[in-house]
């Protein structure tokens, strides 16, 4: 666990709430929420004498959580709260290592959790533990089961349609829907993002398309992935996929070496879809191996989170901003006041529109040597 002062904390001297709080029904078209609508009663911490933040990530896989994730967070948490103290550790994947961190955290006397979960069941456990101890949760990215206070993502359904629509636009600017089937590579089952991703996805591809092979993908992970996709070119055939649904741009570059090491020519590549904008599937759109990815605007999500957890622990009402706040239902048929942000399709030409204007990436980083020449650099550089 690392644990830093975002500024010399004063003593806080506060009585924790008891949990339990009755859950209200409270939604609001646009902007702001009462902590009433929480699971943990609020508690009464001010700005003034600060408190301490800790945040859970998931994995060190997806670039996004080291490199975005939390810089974003700490520094919006910062600006919120000056005076607070600010604790973080990644769980690498590990579902139990996560569980000790958590409890580490709590141990050390956090007055928040703000939690990415590994494994949103098993995270109910987490969950708990904290709200017993009057320590609200707020479930961050994936909802967490157990019954979080507070919850921000983007509308995860609508990754999955975004991400077939453009595959089956691809396709259809190809000409090729009725030429053969697809493969379908989905996150991983213990995510239950990876089940709204899917979800969605099939909703669009339901009659305009075949799937001739599907996968779900333990931990995200790019070699089984690449594995999969080894598996459904030797069982399938290589003229028979017409586009690959990649889940996510990790394992969208196993896939695409699969597809590489098979023989494919960058040109002949089919369609291979993504999510995360992450660099190097920023870097595969415009040199033609792969075509798009999903923008999630992490620095709104992040700020969005630091801004519950100061919700949470202070008893102020959340600022939302523009964005509306509504409710989820989890697993457990508890509904968790969240914010869902929109996710953006992005392809060769909204690049520069999407993650360049939004300073996400700059041209220098993307047009590295090897990718000088794409016709994305040449107009950019
Ligand atoms: C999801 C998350 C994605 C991606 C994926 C792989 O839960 O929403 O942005 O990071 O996990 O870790």
């Amino acid at each position: 666990m690392n644990t830093q002062r975002l500024h010399p904390r004063r003593t806080a001297a506060l009585g924790l709430a008891a949990a339990g709080a009755a859950l209200a029904l409270l939604t609001s078209a646009c902007g702001s929420l009462t902590t009433d609508g929480a699971e943990t009663e609020s508690q009464e911490h001010t700005l003034d004498e600060g408190f301490h933040v800790g945040l859970l990530l998931p994995e060190l896989q997806t670039a996004r959580y080291e490199a975005f994730d939390r810089p974003y967070f700490e520094e919006a948490l910062g600006d919120l709260c000056p005076e607070c103290e600010f604790s973080y550790a990644n769980a690498d994947q590990d579902v139990d290592e996560q569980q000790t961190q958590a409890q580490a955290m709590l141990t050390d006397g956090v007055d928040v959790l703000v939690l990415g979960a590994v494994d949103s069941e098993a995270a109910a456990g987490t969950v708990n533990e904290a709200q017993s101890q009057g320590v609200p949760v707020v479930a961050y990215d994936r909802l967490a089961q157990g019954g979080a206070d507070m919850y921000v993502s983007f509308d995860n359904v609508r990754v999955g349609q975004v991400q077939a629509e453009a595959l089956i636009g691809a396709l259809e600017q190809e000409g090729t829907a009725g030429d053969g089937s697809i493969v379908m590579i989905n996150g991983s089952p213990s995510d239950p993002n990876a089940g709204d991703f899917k979800a969605g996805a099939h909703e669009i591809f339901e009659d305009q398309v075949e799937i001739g092979q599907e996968f779900d993908t333990p931990d995200w992970s790019p070699d089984e992935a690449n594995s999969q996709m080894e598996g459904a070119i030797t069982s399938l055939g290589l003229d028979e996929i017409v586009g690959v649904y990649s889940a996510n741009d990790g394992m969208a570059a196993g896939i695409v070496s699969a597809l590489r090491s098979a023989g494919v020519s960058v040109e002949d590549l089919p369609p291979v879809t993504g999510q995360d904008a992450e660099l190097h599937g920023i870097q595969r759109i415009i040199s033609g191996e792969q075509y798009m990815t999903v923008y999630k605007a992490i620095r709104p999500e992040a700020e969005l989170a630091a801004a519950m957890a100061v919700s949470l622990a202070t008893g102020e009402e959340l600022e939302a901003g523009e964005h509306a706040v509504t409710e989820t239902e989890d697993a457990d048929g508890e509904m968790v006041p969240s914010v869902l942000l929109e996710p953006v399709s992005v392809t060769e030409e909204n690049i520069g529109d999407t993650v360049v204007s939004d300073g996400f990436y700059s041209i220098e980083e993307i047009c590295t040597s090897d990718y000088e020449d794409t016709d994305f650099c040449k107009e950019a550089l």
